[in-house]
């Protein structure tokens, strides 16, 4: 049966992704890495994978027009802005020459391409893109930087965790409820708000994938 017309489009979006969140949440390689049982090359090679989403989700050709655009653009906050601090992890947890002969995964290219395509010819599927990434930042992530600073000895929220520091975000909680108000209000009809959720179970999706990759790399030597 179809939710009620007057159900926040947030309440929509969260209920529709619950179940891949579910998934997303007990993959092997986020239950491994979170139960300790994974080495710091397991986190840093998971950063990397991450630097690739977030250089399409902040940067590119596209990052202006996204700005300036009357669906997408209020969601682009500079607070929210996480590739530097991945640049920074990343130089804490590979040298100064982290970025030499990186190359994606596979299922990270396939990512990167797709919020790439979004950001580029559909600001309302760049929105599902955003909130799957940046809502999921500002919750869970919590939970991944405290498992990392104890398991390989980062300093807390200090290099090797930045990502996970929203230095700029005094009150996570009123931000995210400002945030969910946005979306409550994102200037289109029906029919393309579904289409945002299908592409947010899409984004999930992707991020299992490279969940599934990475596993497959560092499987537990159990
Ligand atoms: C082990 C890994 C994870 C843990 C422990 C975790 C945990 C959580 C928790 C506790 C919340 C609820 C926070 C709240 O109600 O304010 C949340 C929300 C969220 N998470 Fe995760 N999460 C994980 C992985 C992921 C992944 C891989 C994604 C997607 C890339 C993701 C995306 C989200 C999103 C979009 C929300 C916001 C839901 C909403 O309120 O609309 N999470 N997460």
């Amino acid at each position: 049966m179809d939710a009620p017309a007057t159900t926040p489009f947030s309440t929509l979006i969260r209920t529709a992704s619950h179940e891949q969140h579910t998934q997303a949440e007990n993959s092997s390689f986020m239950s491994d890495m979170l139960g300790g049982r994974l080495g710091v090359d397991a986190y840093r090679r998971y950063t990397e994978q991450l630097w690739f989403v977030y250089r399409a989700l902040e940067g590119g050709p596209s990052a202006a027009a996204l700005a300036a655009d009357p669906v997408a653009g209020p969601f682009i906050r500079p607070e929210l802005a996480r590739t530097a601090e991945l640049e920074r992890d990343l130089t804490h947890l590979g040298g100064p020459g982290w970025r030499t002969a990186l190359r994606p995964l596979p299922a990270t290219e396939a990512y990167a391409a797709r919020v790439a395509e979004c950001a580029r010819d559909w600001p309302a599927g760049y929105v599902a893109h955003h909130y799957t990434r940046y809502l999921g930042d500002l919750s869970g992530g919590q939970i991944i930087r405290g498992t990392a600073e104890k398991t390989w000895g980062f300093t807390r929220k200090g290099d090797g965790v930045r990502f996970y520091v929203f230095e700029a975000i005094g009150n996570p909680a009123a931000f995210k409820r400002e945030y969910r108000e946005l979306l409550d209000a994102l200037p289109v009809d029906d029919l393309e708000k579904q289409r945002v959720i299908d592409e947010c179970k899409r984004a999930f999706a992707l991020n299992t994938a490279v969940f599934q990759e990475l596993g497959r790399e560092f499987p537990l030597s159990a």
